[in-house]
Formats: C-alpha cells, sequence, structure tokens
C-alpha cells in the first residue's frame, strides 16, 4: 500500500511577541517562575494589527507552494481547522483561496474546500480527511491542503491568558509524502464535556483546572483504544511523543501518566521495583480513592528517577521547544509539536527515517486521538527548509501597554485604532470590511 502522510509543512507566526515572564509576569504581581518553570512558555506570539487567521494560513501556504514548486492545479482539497472563525457560513478556506488566487496563475475551482472545528482536534482531523480521500482514491492524483490557524486569545485576566498564542501551520497530504506517514490505526478517547468552549463568543470559556483533567482522561483513552487496534506500545517503539501542547507544563502532566501506562508490565516497571515499588494495581486495594492515592504516590516517585528523566529528556522535551517560544496555537500546537521534535533531530543529528513518532491530538469539548507516524528518508530537507527560527527572531517584542492596544484590536467588541507594529513586506495582509461585511485582503509586495 502507498504510503500517506505530511509531504511538507511550513509555519506562520503572528509578528509580535510578548515576553511572558519579564513583561507580563510582573504587571500581574506573579514570580517569573510561573512561566520558566510551571506554564513552560517564555514568548506568547500575536497578531500585528494587519493579521488574523486568513493572512496567518495563507502566508504559510504560499510559503508551501512556493517551496515544493506547486500550482494550484496539483491542490485538489483545501482544508482549515480552526476554532476562531469569524464566520458561521463562509469557510476560512475560501478565503485562503481567494488570498493565494491574487498571486497565482490558475485558481482553486475544482478544489474541494471546507473547514474543519473540533477545538484543538481538528488540524488532525483535517489531515485524517485527507487522508482518506487519498486513499479512497478520488484525488486524481492531487494533493491535499491542511492549513490549521488561530488566534488563541482569551479575556483580559483570565488565568488562559498566561498560554495566549497566534500562528498557523500549513501541511501537505500527499502519496509517497516527504516527511511523515499515517498510520491506518488510530484511537479515540470522546465524551461530551465542557471544560472549554466558546457558544457564539470570541473569547473562551473556561474550566482551567478541570481542562486539565479531561485532556488526561481523553488522551488515556485514546492510548487504550489505539493500543486495543495495535497491541501495547512500549517507550522504545517510539523516537517521540508529540502531543497537543496548550503549553509544555501540560504536556509534563501527561508524559507522565504516559509513561506509567505504557512501561506497566514491561522490563522497565521490573527494573524500576527495586527503587520505587511496583505500580499499583487496583485489585490490590480496597477501594478506589486508596488506589489512586496509590498511584499518586507512585508516580511522585516515577518522576524523580533516572530512567524517566532520560526518557523524557529524549522523547518528550524536544516536542515542546517551539511552543515555549509561541505559545498556543490550538489546531496547530501538536503539528508545532511534531515540527519541534524533528528539529531537535536535526539539530542533534539523528537520522530519523524509519522511525516512528506516537502522536497525541487533543481538542476540548472532548476528544483525543492517537496515532503513530513513521519517518520517511525525506524528512530532512523537507524539515531543514522551514524557516522557524528567523520567523520567531524577527518578531516584534511588545511591552506591556503595546499588549494591552493589540489585545484590544483584535477583541471584536472593541474598536481600536492602532498603527502596525511591524511594516508588512512579501505578504498577504488584512485591509478592511466589504459591503456584505466579509474581510478583506491584499497581498503587499
Ligand atoms: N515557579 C515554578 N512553578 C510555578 C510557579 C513558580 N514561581 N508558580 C506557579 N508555578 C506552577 C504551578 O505549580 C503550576 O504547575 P502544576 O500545574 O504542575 O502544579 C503551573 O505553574 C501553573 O500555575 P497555576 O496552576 O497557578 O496557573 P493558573 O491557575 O494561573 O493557570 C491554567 C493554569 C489553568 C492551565 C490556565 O493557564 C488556563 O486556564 N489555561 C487555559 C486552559 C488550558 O490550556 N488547559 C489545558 C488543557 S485543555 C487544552 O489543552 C485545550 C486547549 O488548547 C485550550
Amino acid at each position: 500500500m502507498t504510503a500517506v502522510g505530511i509531504d511538507a509543512i511550513e509555519i506562520r507566526t503572528g509578528k509580535l511577541r510578548l515576553d511572558l515572564p519579564n513583561t507580563f509576569a510582573p504587571v500581574k504581581g506573579e514570580a517569573p517562575g510561573k512561566y520558566e518553570k510551571g506554564i513552560g512558555i517564555e514568548y506568547s506570539s500575536l497578531p500585528d494589527v494587519y493579521e488574523d487567521i486568513v493572512t496567518m494560513g495563507a502566508n504559510a501556504a504560499k510559503q508551501l507552494i512556493d517551496r515544493k514548486g506547486l500550482t494550484p492545479e496539483d491542490i485538489g482539497r483545501i482544508d482549515v481547522a480552526t476554532e476562531s472563525a469569524f464566520d458561521n457560513s463562509k469557510p476560512v478556506s475560501t478565503y485562503i483561496a481567494g488570498c493565494l488566487e491574487q498571486v497565482y496563475d490558475g485558481n482553486f475551482h475544482h478544489a474541494n474546500k471546507g473547514e474543519r472545528k473540533f477545538a484543538c482536534l481538528a488540524g488532525t482531523q483535517s489531515i485524517d480527511d485527507a487522508y482518506n480521500w487519498i486513499r479512497a482514491g478520488r484525488n486524481r492524483g492531487r494533493a491535499a491542503l491542511v492549513v490549521a490557524t488561530d488566534m488563541a486569545l482569551y479575556e483580559r485576566g483570565d488565568p488562559g491568558e498566561a498560554t495566549q498564542g497566534a500562528g498557523a501551520v500549513a501541511m501537505l497530504i500527499d502519496e509517497d509524502p516527504d516527511i511523515v506517514s499515517l498510520s491506518t490505526e488510530q484511537g479515540y478517547g470522546s465524551a461530551d464535556e465542557t471544560d472549554f468552549l466558546k457558544p457564539n463568543q470570541q473569547f473562551p470559556s473556561v474550566d482551567g483546572k478541570r481542562s486539565i483533567q479531561v485532556y488526561l482522561a481523553r488522551m488515556r483513552e485514546a492510548l487504550e483504544d489505539y493500543e486495543s487496534a495495535t497491541g501495547d506500545t512500549h517507550p522504545d517503539d517510539f523516537v517521540y511523543f508529540p502531543f497537543h501542547t496548550p503549553y509544555p507544563g501540560m504536556v509534563r502532566k501527561a508524559a507522565l501518566l504516559g509513561y506509567r501506562h505504557i512501561t506497566r508490565g514491561t522490563e522497565i516497571e521490573d527494573a524500576l521495583a527495586d527503587d520505587i515499588g511496583m505500580q499499583p494495581r487496583e485489585n490490590g486495594y480496597a477501594d478506589r480513592e486508596a488506589y489512586e492515592e496509590a498511584i499518586r504516590a507512585y508516580m511522585d516517585e516515577l518522576k524523580e528517577t533516572r530512567r524517566y528523566q532520560e526518557w523524557y529528556e529524549r522523547a518528550i522535551d524536544p516536542t515542546v521547544d517551539i511552543s515555549g517560544q509561541v505559545g498556543n496555537w490550538y489546531t496547530g500546537s501538536v503539528h508545532v509539536a511534531r515540527l519541534s521534535a524533528l528539529r531537535a533531530a536535526i539539530e542533534n543529528d539523528v537520522d530519523l527515517a524509519g522511525e516512528r513518532l506516537l502522536v497525541g491530538s487533543y481538542g476540548s469539548g472532548a476528544q483525543a486521538e492517537i496515532h503513530s507516524e513513521t519517518v520517511q528518508s525525506g524528512w530532512r530537507e523537507a524539515v531543514e527548509a522551514v524557516d522557524v527560527t528567523p520567523q520567531l527572531d524577527a518578531r516584534y517584542d511588545l511591552d506591556y501597554d503595546e499588549y494591552e492596544l493589540i489585545h484590544d484590536v483584535h477583541n471584536h467588541e472593541k474598536e481600536a485604532d492602532v498603527e502596525e507594529f511591524t511594516p508588512p513586506e512579501d505578504e498577504f495582509v488584512f485591509t478592511g470590511w466589504g459591503r456584505m461585511n466579509e474581510r478583506r485582503y491584499d497581498y503587499i509586495e
């Protein structure tokens, strides 16, 4: 069976950044350590006045199309994943296609376009749709463009403000991909939850602490479901474990839980037993409460073991590097985690071809999905081409007053007339509203 998966990736970060430990924390009366160690985000990326989910998505897509030397006719499908959409009818993919048609000969009139919604999970679901479309033989040799684009803004003063971010990830899904192929096996953990939602409102209603528990519970169910299809997983089966990363501190919690699960009943559990005992089994306890207490005590010890820490440093830490520099990109976040890991492998001169990743996506509301990916031979060249560092380094540093202004600019309830902080160059920009209240865009040379 021909491999289907991710052939190319490009990102577009919001062009502004807010230094959380040094600019945000002092005004909030918080210690920098909360951001440096606890949350794990150093900078939030934020959009300049002329940026939004369309410009970031279209700019990422253009980079990808240019680098791959594609024409619009090579693309048979454009799916946008977002939880920041501004229209309940017209999908963001039509705006992005419209932008791209301003700069390319040809058009996307025969590409199937849509918009996927399931909170942060939708980027992965859009990849699924593309995979299924190709596997079903409906693509006529064409590739699918998936764009995960979001402005993860919270109401001022909401605890989530500490995890904001804005950016887009464009991915080309194709046969014989250069970067990773996708497993047919998937696991799901899904339940009707109210951890984080936006009922016809721009900024989310969030039950922050509960959202952490819901994330962990759904992720565990998805892993069990995945294992029901593949058999047990083992830490050595996968070189990296990219997870949805609302902030690196969340991944720290998920990784510990995941490690306990995948080492249970293995030689690793036996080897650790001398130091921290065997993992508690529910049938050894009088009630659920006592069992859970024992699990918590075991995990406290597990996270201090050298074996766990070495695994974390090898398999998890490299996945959160970009996230710590940009904050939450919602639908793009797990795709940033994958990219982050692949870049780390290049930095450390590790050859990944043939190695596998275990990818854990999550969307509030809530659903987790787990699948594996196999790194392809063209991965290094494809990942080296992504200009992550130049984009991150070029961002404009906001002071606190400027942050307040830019938050107002992007707040749909406010009218704020603010000068741009960075000059637009060779990019799509938002120019204002048209007669039907549609958003309008131009390409600035
Ligand atoms: N030094 C070191 N660590 C510190 C510290 C210091 N000085 N001060 C605080 N910390 C640690 C805390 O101990 C905590 O770590 P643990 O969770 O491991 O205990 C961490 O920093 C965060 O501190 P708080 O818990 O006090 O932070 P908070 O209550 O202000 O907010 C939050 C945390 C609830 C996650 C909030 O940011 C939030 O609501 N975020 C939005 C929701 C979210 O991201 N949920 C994640 C799961 S849902 C999801 O994934 C979907 C999505 O994308 C939104």
